[in-house]
């Protein structure tokens, strides 16, 4: 593929070191950046070809097969219209939308166009994310009863993350939508997700938005995604995730609890890890950034889909349920009510029915609890089918 790349900026770069590393074929051949010496620059250490401070001009040159959104959320929109027009392929960063009506407009555009449309949601291609998930999916864990999905960090990189208006929000909308994402997957992107409760404050920075936000996502089946995001965490980025199902768990740590621990003194003072506060004492490095945040994963999904004709794992569609659900987490902060997902288009199941079943001891009673005791004795919690009352029994070992 020849790619385009629109915007020079953090996330830009990290998809460039990911396409032009390890003789990756899938190539950028140019960059779309307002400034121009960024441009030029961006180009220049990635051995592009063109470069370019207008938008369109990039994205209609006949040369280019996909065109990458890297752009500020506010200018989602337009880039993602302009793809449409000139009937490009377009992969788009997340949030996909700074709301859900945004988003359904990029919806639509892109299937009424017949473009290819991949939503980059990245920390949903993580190794070890998609192998958790095949688990799931094979039915290791069960029934999903409770997902929790944690981003935290000291806040973002530049000025219009923190200006409301451009980035559509704080950490809620910034962070939140990996999480959302995350439960997603785990519980079933075909369950409808419901209502949403969450809590929201301003903390610590001076700004409009949220820093910090707990929510919980009711989902139609009973299982609940929890997301914890904020903008005011010290120490690092904290990538954690937690599944709990019938039959087992998983725990996740993608970033600060990588397996790899370095002490310094301070010496040398490199690069750690994005967002590492420090770069001297007890330090959490990332083997391969890219790769442990997904991105490899993630293209390679993407430009295959393509070529096969077939949806990514991340589309379009995805990236409006989480918008909508984020909608309704943002109106809950405010009303501090459970506030319903307004989702105009869904296209999973309309099942509302929990499929709760009970473990049967025998005949007469369910199975409430087994365990074994430090003496040796085995008790069972038991519940009469009929009458409801419950009992226990001792085995003495
Ligand atoms: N894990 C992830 O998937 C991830 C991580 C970081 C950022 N992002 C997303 O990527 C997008 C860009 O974020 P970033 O971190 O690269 O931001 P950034 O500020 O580092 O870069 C933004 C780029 O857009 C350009 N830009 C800014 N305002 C513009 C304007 N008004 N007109 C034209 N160009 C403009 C900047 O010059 C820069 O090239 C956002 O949507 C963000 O949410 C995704």
């Amino acid at each position: 593929m020849n790619i385009a790349m629109l915007g020079s900026g953090f996330i830009a770069r990290f998809y460039a070191d990911t396409l032009h590393a390890q003789r990756r074929r899938d190539q950028i051949t140019a960059v779309y950046s307002r400034n121009e010496t960024n441009a030029k620059r961006f180009a220049s250490d990635y051995g592009l070809n063109a470069y370019s401070t207008k938008m369109a001009k990039v994205i209609k040159d006949e040369s280019i097969d996909a065109v990458i959104i890297a752009l500020p959320n506010h200018l989602h929109e337009e880039a993602v219209m302009a793809c449409a027009k000139y009937g490009k392929a377009v992969l788009c960063t997340k949030p996909l939308g700074r709301n859900a009506s945004e988003a359904k407009r990029m919806l639509d555009a892109v299937e009424q166009a017949g473009v290819f449309a991949g939503y980059l949601e990245d920390l949903c291609y993580t190794p070890k994310f998609l192998k958790s998930v095949d688990s799931v999916q094979a039915g290791s864990l069960g029934r999903i009863l409770w997902t929790k999905s944690r981003e935290a960090h000291p806040g973002p990189h530049s000025d219009w993350f923190w200006d409301k208006d451009l980035s559509g929000g704080g950490a809620i909308i910034d962070l939140g939508c990996h999480c959302v994402e995350i439960g997603r997957n785990f519980i079933g992107k075909s369950v409808r997700p419901v209502e949403v409760m969450c809590w929201a404050d301003t903390q610590v920075h001076p700004i409009e938005a949220e820093d910090h936000a707990i929510g919980l996502v009711r989902y139609e089946n009973g299982a609940i995604g929890q997301f914890e995001v904020s903008w005011t965490f010290r120490g690092g980025m904290d990538l954690r995730d937690e599944v709990m199902g019938t039959e087992g768990t998983i725990w996740l740590n993608s970033f600060l609890r990588t397996g790899f621990d370095m002490f310094t003194t301070g010496k040398g003072g490199k690069y750690v890890a994005e967002k590492a506060e420090s770069d001297s004492g007890w330090l959490f490095p990332v083997g391969d950034e890219a790769h442990e945040l997904g991105y490899p994963h993630m293209f390679t999904d993407m430009f295959d889909a393509m070529e096969q004709g077939r949806a990514p794992l991340e589309t379009f569609y995805d990236g409006y349920v989480v918008n909508a659900i984020l909608d309704a987490a943002l109106l809950s902060a405010k009303t501090k009510n459970w506030e319903k997902v307004i989702l105009e288009d869904w296209r999973g199941k309309s099942d509302p029915r929990h499929e709760k079943s009970y473990a049967s001891h025998d005949e007469k009673y369910y199975l409430i609890k087994k365990e074994l005791l430090p003496n040796g004795d085995e008790k069972l919690i038991l519940k009469d089918k009929i009458t409801g009352e419950v009992k226990q029994e001792t085995k003495r070992n």
